[in-house]
């Protein structure tokens, strides 16, 4: 079994179970068809890396297991709907995510749009309800800080520069800054979301962040490696989009080894960033450094 889904494979089981049983609260009053939509998006099978991420460090942080899947499962909607929007023809037109046909193959165009919106707003519901955390001032922490890392700053503001690029040459810092958003700026969320839970000081919360975007640098890397050089039946996407619509990407500017040097680079990076923080996670570690030879 290859080492990342390997290490991220407790994560997976138990994250599975707790989107089936959170999902299910929003079924009540939703339309059957968008909920189907919700539910194939979802629950497909991800990889669980963000969760993977939250739950380690909110556990070197003790913050309770019940607390940390509930932001969990938020940040797994966010994915969701932002791989099924990303997915769409007016972006990257993709037919297959996670091993299935994309959402809106499966459905249609408008329904994966909706299903996509939803998620994306239960995600808040979920952030706000009092389970996730019983001070309502860390709520807010939690919704000011995902709909920072989702909006116009963050993810949606990479994702407009990832499709300006593909018409664009952009340099080495515009590609990063790029991937720093669309990518780097969910998983910061996903790291600095336990620091909030456990209402850790600025400091910390700040060496956490710089862990994250290191570790998003290097994540959106070796995704667009994987785009060259990849399998579908591992990757359980398609491969060679990033060429067809010419994407702005390391590898594309600078090639595969320099791409694969600053990938190893962040990830150092992101080692350093983790000592700095004071704690040992050697399942975070590892993970860290399997990105440089995944194949999913
Ligand atoms: C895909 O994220 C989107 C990128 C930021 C490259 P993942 O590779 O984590 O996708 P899933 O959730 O495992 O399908
Ligand atoms: C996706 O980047 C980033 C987001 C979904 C925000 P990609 O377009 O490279 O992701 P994949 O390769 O389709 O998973
Ligand atoms: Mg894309
Ligand atoms: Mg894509
Ligand atoms: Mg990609």
């Amino acid at each position: 079994m290859e080492e990342l889904t390997f290490l991220l494979q407790e994560t997976r089981l138990k994250v599975d179970e707790s989107l089936k049983n959170i999902l299910a609260t929003f079924r009540d009053n939703t339309p059957d068809r968008l909920y189907k939509a919700m539910e194939y998006s979802a629950l497909s099978p991800g990889k669980r890396f963000r969760s993977f991420l939250l739950l380690e460090f909110g556990q070197a942080f003790q913050v309770p297991e019940k607390q940390l899947l509930q932001v969990a499962m938020a940040i797994e909607f966010v994915n969701a709907y932002s791989l099924v929007h990303d997915d769409l023809p007016c972006m990257d037109d993709a037919a297959l995510r996670r091993g299935q046909p994309t959402t809106h193959l499966k459905f249609d165009e408008a329904t994966a749009l909706l299903a996509g919106n939803s998620l994306l707003t239960a995600a808040f519901q979920l952030l706000s309800r009092e389970g996730t955390h019983p001070d309502p001032t860390i709520r807010l922490r939690l919704i000011m800080a995902l709909t920072q890392a989702c909006g116009s700053q963050g993810m949606m503001g990479g994702q407009m520069l990832d499709l300006l690029g593909e018409t664009q040459k952009f340099n080495v810092d515009e590609i990063k800054h790029m991937q720093a958003l669309k990518t780097g700026a969910l998983l910061i969320f996903s790291c600095e979301a336990a620091a909030i839970l456990s209402n850790k000081e600025i400091d910390t919360i700040n060496k956490v962040r710089s862990f994250g975007a290191h570790l998003g640098l290097a994540f959106q890397i070796t995704d667009d490696l994987l785009d060259y050089e990849g399998s579908i039946e591992k990757a359980g996407k398609p491969i060679g989009i990033d060429q067809q619509t010419g994407k702005s990407t390391l590898v594309k500017l600078l090639g595969f080894e320099e791409a694969r040097v600053r990938a190893k680079e962040e990830v150092e990076n992101a080692l350093l960033a983790l000592q700095k923080i004071g704690f040992s996670s050697s399942k975070l570690e590892k993970a860290t450094r399997a990105l440089l030879i995944r194949s999913i």
